[in-house]
């Protein structure tokens, strides 16, 4: 873990044109908390006179927002730095301007080995810092080269800009919120306790000043985002300790603003707050993404992860009792070190029981600088496939089942955006599905009812069912 902030001087010579019109272009790899965070540096940088592009041909400045979480994500931005290497020699050349930032884990984790490796990069930027950014770009053109992977001390929310109504509805009708950041729970597969720091809670009143902004700008349905989304903590308008549950019930009170999300939970602080919450809140969508990594106990305590398969299992039941619609979606990883074929089996068992409307499963990475790197009895690739092929194909069918269990329902429709067909809308169902429907009257933003006629390869089809709720 890199903390440290350090100036560099660059050898490289200034090409700048001095103009004010500039365009960036971000590429956002990994978890949904980088998508809320590329969106946020893109505020900050308007602030700076620089346009959001698609096409990179058009960029001076490409920021890539990386993520740490498998070996594989590092090494991709690597090999993206190299083209970007590239290009920029080439646009010197023109006299041109471009320059190249790295934000997010990789920054964070890597930091000078970054400027290292890829001399052309100019600015490296950790997630604890990115409201400093447009202050680092600009140093950067006086020939610094920056890296501030810093843990700042003051709040980035208090100083990043919330954007305006026009450019929040140009955004769509849903929207990312950052609760919570950081992780103190220290599984021992995973870097995020490292790259993104121990556990921090935004506070109540920004959260709900930037819910409202975004309902205000044509929101209506709000995801809340943390590593550790449901450890967030805060004290209530009342005085009182807060937890998730109270922090939606807050939320779920701001006229307009239809459907709540949250995402990822850990198990251990699923409590009765938020599973009340679940039974009563109608915006509170029937979705829970509540990874268990692993089925086997042994493998769990060896993860840190400090519950066993039926605890798990037992939560389940009491969620599901709260809210019998409620559809599971979780995180596997297969091949932790130390796996035998009878823990891969109890996971399979444990997926059989819990039954996942949508999952996600990775093989296991080792990650240097976590306990799991030190553990002897790493599993061979070869047997990792086996396992993970098996896995997905069990995922597979469980979530085409519950697809197909959605045929012949009425349900209510979020619609999003327009479909491939002329006429056609996309949008979301309860259970973060896309649903394709013929709407030709209606328009974005609108909820309506519709019945499930059909399935598709990762979507749903639909007809209007009656009028709009
Ligand atoms: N190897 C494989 N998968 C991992 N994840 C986190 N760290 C690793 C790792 N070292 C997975 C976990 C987590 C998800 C975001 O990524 O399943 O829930
Ligand atoms: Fe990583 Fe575990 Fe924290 Fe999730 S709970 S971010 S898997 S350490």
């Amino acid at each position: 873990m890199t903390q440290d902030s350090a100036l560099l001087q660059a050898p490289e010579t200034d090409l700048r044109d001095g103009s004010n019109n500039r365009k960036v272009f971000i590429k956002t790899y990994g978890c949904q908390m980088n998508v809320y965070d590329s969106t946020r540096m893109s505020d900050a940088l308007a602030r700076d006179g620089y346009e959001p592009t698609e096409n990179m041909e058009e960029a001076d400045l490409v920021l890539l927002n990386t993520c740490h979480i498998r070996e594989k994500a590092a090494e991709k931005v690597y090999s993206a730095l190299g083209r970007l290497r590239d290009m920029k020699k080439e646009r010197n050349r023109e006299g041109r301007e471009f320059m190249i930032g790295v934000a997010g884990c990789v920054a964070q984790a890597e930091g000078e080995e970054i400027l290292r490796r890829v001399p052309a990069v100019d600015v490296v930027i950790g997630p604890q810092t990115y409201h400093r950014l447009p202050e680092a770009l600009r140093k950067a053109k006086e020939g610094q080269r920056i890296v501030d992977t810093e843990y700042a001390l003051e709040d980035k929310f208090e100083h990043l800009p919330i954007a305006e109504s026009k450019k929040i509805r140009s955004r769509g009708v849903t929207s990312f919120l950052t609760v919570q950041e950081g992780c103190d729970k220290f599984c021992t597969f995973c870097v995020v306790p490292y790259t993104r720091g121990s556990e921090v809670s935004r506070p109540v009143s920004q959260i709900v000043e930037e819910a409202q902004k975004l309902v205000e700008g044509g929101v209506r349905e709000i995801t809340l985002l943390g590593q550790n989304v449901n450890a967030w903590h805060g004290v209530g308008a009342n005085g009182q300790e807060w937890t998730l549950g109270d922090l939606l019930y807050r939320l779920a009170e701001i006229p307009g603003l239809a459907r709540l999300r949250y995402t990822t939970s850990h198990p251990r602080d699923m409590d009765d707050r938020l599973i009340e919450a679940h039974r009563d809140l109608r915006a509170l969508m029937p979705y829970l993404h509540l990874p268990v990594q692993a089925g086997s106990d042994r493998i769990l305590k060896a993860m840190n992860r400090r519950h066993t398969a039926a605890e798990y299992l037992m939560l389940v039941e009491r969620i599901r009792t709260a809210r019998p619609d409620i559809a599971l979606s979780g995180d596997f990883i297969v091949g932790f070190p130390g796996e035998t074929d009878q823990d891969f089996e109890d996971t399979l068992r444990l997926v059989e029981e819990v039954r996942y409307a949508q999952a996600f499963s990775f093989k296991y990475s080792t990650r240097p600088g976590t306990p799991g790197a030190e553990l002897k009895d790493q599993v061979p690739e070869e047997i990792k496939a086996k396992r993970l092929e098996r896995l997905q194909a069990l995922l597979l069918k469980q979530q085409q089942e519950f697809a197909g269990s959605c045929v012949g329902k009425t349900i209510e429709l979020l619609l999003e955006k327009p479909g491939r067909m002329p006429g056609q809308l996309i949008g979301r169902s309860p259970w973060l599905q896309s649903v394709n429907v013929d709407a030709k009257e209606l328009q974005i933003g609108d909820i309506i009812n519709v019945r499930i006629t059909g399935t598709g390869t990762n979507s749903l089809f639909a007809e209007i069912a009656e009028a709009e709720v």
